[in-house]
């Protein structure tokens, strides 16, 4: 490995910085809304320019890492140069040990109504294992960081988990994709059902803040079905690192390469993957 703690930590808060940044810049004016997988995934101006000035800031000050990116992988997936996501993420990843990830702004949707829940997440990963993880929203100020085995902070103070131990006190969020309409079908049920026995539910639009409210113990579980590496990778470091736990829906260990997550305290953790198993089996 060719860095240290320190420098991996101010690396990716550089970056998330320098992103957001751009994204304030540009808040309250979204231009060039286009769609691409369905009529609910949207791409402006906006993520295309912050993605592309990180991807070549980042191969400037570290050419041997590969950087991969939402937009691009989309691009390359609409394109037909890959097959298919995961295809475009390999393509991209080119088979280096060190790879980053970034989402230019978790949260376009929110972004295109000036919604100001939207942030750059940025996190770098060393032969598969996400090292550090930075998640930046300009709009409150807000930067959450994570290192591996170095702990979670926000703004530089650490945090922890919330302390909820049953489901009717907690507050829970959600996210619903933008792919294709059956998947957010099937969340309403599920949304549905947890809403019956949690306190509250909130969707809030950008999953990578989610996670690390989670962290930040505002939150005392979140869960979404279907999310890329880039929404995932950074905000999971956060929970993890704050002492939350992570799975994927069915309750299996989770891995940021696949769509599903559940994020919680730890302490509602199997309450909550036992009430979206049986709500999915039901739907
Ligand atoms: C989306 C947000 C949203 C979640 C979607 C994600 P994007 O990311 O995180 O909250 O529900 O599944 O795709 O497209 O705004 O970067
Ligand atoms: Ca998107
Ligand atoms: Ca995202
Ligand atoms: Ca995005």
């Amino acid at each position: 490995m060719d860095l240290d703690v320190e420098a991996l930590r101010d690396a990716v808060i550089d970056v998330a910085l320098r992103g957001g940044e751009m994204l304030r810049q540009r808040f309250g004016s979204a231009s060039r809304v286009r769609t691409k997988s369905s009529r609910y995934d949207l791409v402006t101006e906006a993520d295309e320019a912050i993605e592309a000035e990180l991807t070549a800031y980042v191969r400037r000050q570290f050419p041997d890492h590969a950087v991969v990116g939402e937009e691009d992988v989309s691009r390359r997936v609409l394109s037909g140069q890959a097959a298919s996501r995961q295809g475009a993420v390999a393509q991209a990843a080119e088979g280096r040990e060190w790879e980053w990830l970034i989402d230019p702004i978790d949260g376009t949707t929110n972004f295109i109504h000036g919604l100001p829940i939207v942030a750059t997440s940025v996190a770098v990963m060393y032969r598969d294992e996400v090292l550090a993880g930075a998640v930046f929203n300009p709009m409150q100020d807000e930067l959450f960081v994570a290192v591996r085995r170095h702990g979670a902070t926000l703004n530089g103070r650490p945090l922890r988990v919330s302390t909820e131990e049953v489901l009717a006190e907690s507050l829970l969020a959600t996210g619903f994709q933008y792919d294709a309409v059956e998947g957010r079908r099937l969340n309403v049920e599920l949304f549905r059902v947890v809403l019956n026995e949690a306190r509250n539910v909130r969707a809030i639009g950008s999953a990578a803040l989610s996670l690390c409210y989670v962290g930040a113990g505002r939150l005392s579980g979140f869960w979404e079905l279907r999310l890329g590496p880039w929404d995932l990778a950074a905000g999971a470091l956060v929970v993890r690192e704050a002492g939350g736990r992570l799975s994927r829906l069915d309750g299996s260990p989770f891995d940021i390469w696949q769509p599903s997550v559940v994020a919680t305290n730890g302490r509602i953790h199997d309450q909550l993957v036992a009430l979206l198993r049986q709500a999915s089996a039901g739907a």
